[in-house]
């Protein structure tokens, strides 16, 4: 077969077209297989670092947890002291000091607190926290979280309130741990709110068989950008912080990492000036195979974190 002159340049070009896209391809299968290579040895540095994370935060944790039972040890002498000391010779003391005792009697029950907080979370995030569950009547335990709030109102015109919207009471749960959270929950509410009402709702959703338990209060209220971070340990709002809370920060983190031990989530809705809601739903039955903590799975990540919804979720409903 012949070919003219304009075909035969035509192929020419075509050929070399050719070998220059092989080439092309050529150079690009090698660049593309070192930086396969290059990502392969970054994942094996990720996950070398992942582990030491991990490797890390269990130290932290069970170093925190040794501490705090150590701590505890010491402080349960001193209060057992000075209690007895009040007991046997509070008549004869001076009231100066008496005084005195009584100020290091309840800063050493405000130390305990501390203490029992930090050793909370750093067992929940060992994973060292196991829930016992048992039956017992939810209304029964409000009345009891609310009666043993009830001195921290002192003489503010702040009444605390619970509405129960269901007929179903029982709940085979970790009662400890339910009370712990309502008991940190109640507690904010009364100590962020300087009047009005502090109250415990207590709902049951029958499609899901979970409880849906809300401690509403009409106080100082959370900003969007407050309530991003405020079940973050030691988060604490400034303005909070300003006007003297004795709290260390530690409570809400306690409360959602409870609330997921539990099976269930922490939600808020709040309006600055006007009052936060926080909403625990928790299954009413918890079951055995409660899914393991988000924080303690790595492939779970930051979707298993508590929702929190800031004021644009609070539109329909308000507090
Ligand atoms: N009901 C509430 N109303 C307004 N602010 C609140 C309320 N509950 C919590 N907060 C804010 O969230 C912060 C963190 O709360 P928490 O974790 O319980 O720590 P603490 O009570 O020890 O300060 C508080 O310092 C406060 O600023
Ligand atoms: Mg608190």
């Amino acid at each position: 077969m012949f070919f003219n002159d304009a075909e035969a340049a035509g192929f020419a070009e075509v050929e070399v077209l050719t070998r220059t896209l092989e080439r092309r391809v050529q150079e690009r299968t090698v660049q593309l297989s070192d930086a396969n290579r290059e990502l392969a040895a970054k994942r094996v540095e990720l996950e070398e670092q992942n582990r030491e994370v991990r490797c890390a935060t269990e130290h932290k944790s069970a170093f925190l947890a040794s501490m705090s039972h150590e701590f505890r040890t010491p402080l349960n002498a001193i209060l057992g002291f000075t209690r007895l000391t009040l007991k046997k010779a509070g008549e004869v003391l001076p009231p100066v000091q008496r005084d005195n005792l009584k100020k290091v009697e309840k800063s050493a029950v405000d130390l305990l607190g501390i203490i029992s907080d930090v050793l909370d979370l750093s067992k929940v995030e060992a994973g060292k926290l196991t829930v016992r569950p048992e039956a017992f009547a939810l209304t029964d335990l409000v009345d009891e979280v609310l009666a043993s709030a009830a001195p921290l109102v002192g003489d503010r015109p702040l009444k605390l309130e619970k509405r129960i919207l269901t007929s179903t009471e029982q709940m085979v749960s970790d009662r400890v741990r339910v009370k712990q959270i309502l008991v940190n929950l109640v507690s904010n509410a009364i100590q962020f709110t300087p009047s009005g009402a502090a109250t415990v709702e207590v709902d049951h959703d029958p499609a899901r068989d979970w409880f849906r338990i809300a401690v509403i209060d009409t106080g100082l209220g959370i900003s969007e950008r407050d309530a991003a971070s405020i079940f973050e340990p030691f988060d604490q709002v400034q303005s909070a912080v300003a006007q003297g809370s004795a709290g260390t920060g530690l409570g809400l983190a306690i409360v959602r990492r409870l609330c997921h031990l539990l099976g269930g989530t922490v939600t808020l809705r709040s309006e600055l000036g006007r009052g936060s809601r926080f909403t625990v739903e928790v299954p009413r039955v918890l079951s055995a195979a409660v899914a393991p903590a988000p924080w303690l799975d790595p492939a779970a990540g930051e979707a298993g974190a508590a929702p929190v919804e800031g004021r644009a979720a609070a539109a329909d409903g308000g507090v």
